[in-house]
């Protein structure tokens, strides 16, 4: 399992670190006990990153064998051995599954109506897409998640760090430290621990999310942000011809991104621009291109819709368990409020 630095202030996180995360446990399994990993093999996993076994778990064998110079049977068994040993391999327990929901923890957004909508706010081991026009603030709600996960559990935050990843070079630090400024936390800090990698294309972007797996040993990683989603693959597979590759691609690359919130009990936010169609006010904004996929694989979806005063209207979409509803929102200088 992936250790974790305690980034935790008082008792009260200390307690909640034992609950949410796994404690690296002399008796647990390490690569080295894999059938058919010896210590050549292991060295060659370790190097490429890969030392610990939920991380060999979620790969597919061509990826492993691609990234850990090995052959691709002798990958396959990796993968199935490590998806025994990290018991993550098939079916659980519908108890199993009520613990690994109980672990779940919610971020606040410094809106109390938008965590309202929400059922108490942006939820760890999901995804969260926010999509909307350009302008409409989805940019404003990664940069303040980002500040927020940085406050302590009982202050509404996750109380760990945050892994950015720009695709359109719209990341401002000066932003963050605002923000950090509106709820009273040091700005320097703030920006230490938000980590920022700006994706030059939607390979680069892929790729970074193995690199968030390997910094993650040494990071409390609790929020993700991939701001904007979609840009990159729209930009580069154009036209019908490339939709099904595109589609694809991006099917991946979410599939990735949710395993990372299931492993860290993180939260997985990404946006995703759409246009609005003038003529269906709410009509139907899940059509919007690159939207299905991407609908289906996020747990929550959330669309912003500019609105009077400089007032957002943020409408959660296709919630499983929650009602539909809205929330206004405004942002001001020190961030998201009501
Ligand atoms: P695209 O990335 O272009 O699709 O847009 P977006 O949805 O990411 O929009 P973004 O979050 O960048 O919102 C931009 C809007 O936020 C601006 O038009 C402003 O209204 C507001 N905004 C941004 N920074 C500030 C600020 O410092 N103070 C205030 N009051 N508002 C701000
Ligand atoms: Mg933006």
């Amino acid at each position: 399992m992936a250790s974790k630095k305690k980034t935790a202030t008082n008792k009260d996180d200390i307690d909640e670190e034992v609950i949410v995360v796994d404690v690296e446990d002399e008796n647990e399994p390490t690569i080295e006990d894999l059938p058919g990993v010896g210590p050549a093999t292991a060295e060659k996993l370790r190097e490429a990153g890969f030392d610990d076994l939920l991380a060999v778990a979620v790969m597919s064998p061509s990826e492993l064998a691609d990234q850990a110079e090995l052959g691709e049977a002798v990958s396959s068994k990796i993968i199935q051995g490590a998806k025994k040993l990290a018991n993550i391999g098939g079916f659980v327990s519908g108890t199993a599954l009520l613990d690994r929901r109980k672990q779940v923890q919610k971020l606040r957004s410094g809106a109390q109506s938008l965590d309202e909508l929400l059922g108490g706010g942006f939820e760890t081991q999901s995804i969260c897409e926010v999509f909307g026009e350009f302008g409409s603030g989805k940019t404003q709600i990664g940069h303040q998640l980002a500040v927020n996960t940085l406050l302590p559990v009982d202050q509404g935050g996750l109380g760990g760090e945050v892994f950015y990843i720009d695709t359109e070079d719209t990341f401002r630090p000066e932003r963050i430290a605002q923000m950090a400024n509106g709820i009273g936390i040091d700005p320097n800090e703030a920006l230490e621990r938000i980590h920022v990698a700006r994706a030059y294309n939607s390979a680069h972007q892929m790729l970074l999310v193995d690199e968030i797996k390997r910094m993650s040993k040494s990071v409390d990683v609790k929020l993700i942000i991939v701001d904007s989603l979609t840009s990159h693959f729209r930009a580069e597979y154009v036209g019908r011809g490339m939709l099904a590759t595109r589609q694809q691609k991006l099917n991946r690359h979410l599939k990735e991104l949710k395993q990372l919130s299931d492993i860290f009990n993180a939260i997985v936010l990404v946006t995703n621009q759409v246009m609005s169609k003038p003529d269906a006010m709410w009509g139907d904004p899940t059509k919007a291109i690159g939207g299905h996929i991407v609908g289906h694989a996020s747990t929550f979806r959330l669309y912003l819709r500019k609105s009077k005063g400089g007032r957002r209207v943020a409408r959660l979409i296709d919630s499983p368990n929650l009602p539909e509803g809205d929330a206004v929102i405004s942002v001001v200088e020190d961030g998201i409020r009501d």
